[in-house]
């Protein structure tokens, strides 16, 4: 393996390249746009009290996340590896150490963690995908939903069913190789769910809780906050934009040499923000016009959408396809968190696509039982931060990515040469790159460290 390290002749990737902008675009869109944006924005929105949790999660996203999400996408494409070979690879060139490495196997341990009870909840959209195709929401009330939602997570036997099926699903789409078939489905699927969206807020607003819903979101009540509840925005921002554990790295390893990283990045993390906020405008208001607690927790999106669901003619149709989109958009996030692991095996390793995957995701899989097993059977099991779920979310989001964030932005920021990141990042662009330099250099890993030590109650 021929390595060069003449920014005049970059690296080729292993595995070939996108086929254009648009589709490198959609896949970084596609990681993006998932579960996080649906389901765990909304709830954990809700769980730290609205307004000024939202405007901790929009400055988070702008002037964190951007700026890594750009971090990481230069290092990928400049290393063309897998995150670990990459940051190995890098860290030699431009420091003379390979223990950069450890941001790689950092992510992939992470990537492991979030996949294994990702996959879990993507499980309970299929369960409600069919639940809304038998037209089982019909009739129902706040409370009957409450139920329904209850009675699927105290079942572990149907969790593991649905659990093995997106984890078998992964596993394939993964071992036949990322590109095929996935820009066309997220193209399809990203408007399709908004579509919805937009439809599902005309039925949202007819409950008359919509003043109420907007001003829980938008109205910031500073008091509200605390320390953890800013570093839990921090960690959503994370957590929807994957940033922080070498997913978008990895995709950047397939991206063309003279594409754009500042245009794709902006495109994608304005997508995905706009989704986040278009979520959680549905869902409060029907929180708020129904009682329901919108510190409810994991089952919020599951108790409110399906009321409005029932509200709309054609209901049983739309509830199905907003079920398997979402379902989808959660597939093109998996596939996302696998890739690293799976790229590794067969770089470092000499392991064929389909064996690696297997590999991956069946480590996976079993991890995946400790989240099947804390809203049922283990429920009680409670320590730390409470049942192994909630453990493995906040180790993940809350303290993995962060980190992960913060080291890349280290990296890309003070070790790495700046003729080497203007090298990758559009040199026409000045401005925009100075400014990229400085939030990755001070605004970004300042910003994480005080939100750590904030949280810890160092700063008071
Ligand atoms: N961003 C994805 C979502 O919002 C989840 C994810 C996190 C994917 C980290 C990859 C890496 O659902």
């Amino acid at each position: 393996m021929a390595e060069s390290a003449d920014p005049a002749t970059p690296r080729a990737s292993l595995h070939g390249q996108w086929s254009s902008r648009l589709a490198f675009v959609l896949a970084v869109a596609g990681s993006a746009v998932g579960l996080g944006n649906i389901w765990k924005f909304p709830y954990v929105a809700g769980q730290n009290g609205g307004g000024a949790f939202v405007l901790i999660y929009l400055l988070c996203v702008f002037g964190i996340g951007l700026p890594i999400m750009m971090a990481e996408i230069l290092l990928g494409r400049r290393g063309r590896r897998n995150p670990i070979t990459t940051m190995a690879l890098l860290g030699r060139e431009e420091a003379g150490s390979q223990r950069w490495a450890l941001v790689g196997v950092i992510g992939m341990a992470c990537g492991f963690l979030i996949l294994s009870f990702y996959s879990v909840i993507a499980g309970w959209t299929l369960h409600y995908m069919v639940l809304a195709a038998q037209d089982t929401f019909a009739g129902a009330d706040a409370a009957a939903l409450g139920e329904l939602f209850g009675g699927l997570v105290a079942n572990p036997w149907i969790l593991t069913g649905w659990h093995t099926l997106f984890m078998g699903i992964t596993i394939f789409v993964v071992a036949r190789g990322v590109e095929k078939g996935l820009e066309r489905a997220v193209r399809i699927m990203v408007p399709a769910l908004i579509a919805i969206m937009l439809a599902l807020l005309g039925y949202s607003i007819s409950f008359g809780g919509f003043a109420e819903g907007l001003d829980f979101l938008f109205r910031p009540d500073f008091d509200a906050l605390t320390g953890s509840s800013v570093l839990a925005a921090m960690g959503q921002a994370f957590f929807s934009l994957s940033v922080g554990m070498g997913a978008v790295m990895a995709y950047g390893a397939y991206l063309p040499q003279e594409e754009s990283i500042i245009k794709t990045s902006v495109a994608v993390v304005s997508a995905d923000t706009a989704i986040a906020l278009l979520a959680g405008i549905v869902i409060f208001p029907i929180v708020f016009a129904n009682n329901l607690d919108p510190a409810e927790g994991p089952g919020l999106v599951f108790q409110t959408l399906p009321l409005a669901l029932t509200k709309m003619p054609g209901g049983v149709f739309v509830g199905t396809a907003f079920f398997l989109l979402l379902a989808f958009a959660g597939l093109t996030s998996a596939i996302s968190l696998m890739e690293p692991v799976v790229a590794w095996l067969m770089e470092g390793h000499a392991m064929r696509r389909g064996a690696a995957a297997l590999l991956a995701g069946g480590t996976i899989w079993a991890l995946g039982f400790l989240t099947v097993l804390s809203f049922n059977v283990l429920a009680d099991l409670r320590f730390l931060r409470g049942t192994f779920f909630d453990n493995i979310d906040y180790l993940t989001s809350n303290i993995m990515l962060p980190a992960g964030g913060f080291l890349i932005t280290i990296f890309a920021g003070w070790v790495m040469c700046s003729n080497s990141s203007a090298d990758e990042l559009d040199p026409e662009a000045g401005t925009v790159y100075g400014l990229w330099r400085v939030l990755t250099r001070y605004a970004a890993p300042v910003a994480v460290v005080l939100v750590f030590l904030n949280a810890i109650g160092v700063l008071g």
